[in-house]
Parts: structure tokens; C-alpha cells; sequence
């Protein structure tokens, strides 16, 4: 078992609405730095797009935030660059390394995916991963896992942050 491994801290919020799934992305984005990597889990209609929505707005960009389901990645301008990707459609890493996504994850910006675990092996071991779980209504479960010294180490950060957002740990 290598460092990134071994080094895990999580925490679960509830969010009520939409809206407040995009707030919880806008809180996290607040402590988000060039090169992230944030995995994006749960069912279908489970709120990937919608929380991606909130860490573009918390990284200040403008222009709406669609699926990008039939695009695979798409590139937006804020604080840093937001790179918002779907491996829905794709199957497995050899897909997944036709996207070049190497080269995104060194241009300094956040790198957001959904469906992530579909193409785990093409993605850097070291992430922040956020798992949505309801779906029948608007309640949510958001778990947030850092695997890797690089996000562990804001955990404590990112705790206040969303204390103060007004997001308890339900974990
Ligand atoms: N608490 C909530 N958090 C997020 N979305 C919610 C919530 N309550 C209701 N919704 C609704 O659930 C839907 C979530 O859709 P969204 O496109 O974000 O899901 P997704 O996980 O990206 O799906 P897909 O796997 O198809 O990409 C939206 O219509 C949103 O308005
Ligand atoms: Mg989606």
C-alpha cells in the first residue's frame, strides 16, 4: 500500500436542494488549488453536475455549467481553469488515455469528473472524492474522502469552511 493510500480523512454533509449542493461545491472550491483532482460519484441524477456547478461558481466562473455527457470535457475560465469531464460514456483507461487528460492535469487548474471510477486507473491516485447518495427527493448525502497527504492536509480547513457555510458533519 503506497502513502496515498494509507492517508484518508472523510466527513458527510445533507443538502436539502439543489441549490444547496451547488453551495457546498462553492464552499469547496474556496479551497481548491491548481492540479486538483475531484472524483465525482453516485447514480445517475444523483447531483454530479449540479455540485460541479457550485465549484464553478465558488472559482468564480461565469458562464453556465452544462453536462458535459457528449463533450467529455469541458473547459471554463474562472479563478483558476475549471476542467469539467463525464466518463459515463467511456470504457475503462485505454478510453480514457485517448483524452490526454495527463496534459489537464498540468495546466494549474481544478480537474472535476464525473463518473470517475470508470476510468480510476487513467486518474492520479491522490484525490478528493465526492460521493451524492438519495435521489427519490431533494435530500442528499454528500461524502467527502480526501486519499492523499495533498487534501488531507486542508481537511481541517475544509471542516471550518463548511461549519461556517453551515454544513455539519453527519458522518
Ligand atoms: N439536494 C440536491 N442536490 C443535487 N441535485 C438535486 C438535489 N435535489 C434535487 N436535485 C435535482 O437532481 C438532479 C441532479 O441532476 P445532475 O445532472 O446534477 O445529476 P448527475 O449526477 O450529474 O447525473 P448524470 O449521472 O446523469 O450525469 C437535478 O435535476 C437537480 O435539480
Ligand atoms: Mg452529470
Amino acid at each position: 500500500m503506497n502513502a496515498a493510500q494509507q492517508t484518508v480523512a472523510s466527513l458527510t454533509v445533507q443538502t436539502h436542494s439543489a441549490e444547496q449542493t451547488r453551495q457546498l461545491g462553492a464552499t469547496l472550491a474556496q479551497l481548491l488549488q491548481p492540479g486538483d483532482v475531484v472524483w465525482l460519484r453516485g447514480e445517475l441524477g444523483s447531483g454530479k453536475t449540479t455540485l460541479a456547478q457550485g465549484i464553478a461558481r465558488g472559482l468564480g466562473v461565469e458562464e453556465p455549467v452544462l453536462s458535459p455527457t457528449f463533450t467529455l470535457i469541458r473547459e471554463h475560465r474562472g479563478r483558476l481553469p475549471f476542467f469539467h469531464a463525464d466518463a459515463y460514456r467511456l470504457e475503462g483507461a485505454e478510453q480514457a488515455a485517448d483524452l490526454g487528460l495527463q496534459e489537464y492535469f498540468e495546466r494549474g487548474g481544478v480537474f472535476a469528473i464525473e463518473w470517475a471510477e470508470r476510468v480510476a486507473d487513467a486518474l492520479p491516485e491522490e484525490r478528493l472524492e465526492v460521493l451524492l447518495e438519495g435521489g427519490a427527493d431533494e435530500h442528499r448525502r454528500i461524502t467527502l474522502t480526501a486519499h492523499g497527504a495533498r487534501y488531507t492536509q486542508r481537511w481541517r480547513q475544509l471542516e471550518e469552511s463548511l461549519a461556517a457555510a453551515g454544513f455539519r458533519d453527519n458522518s
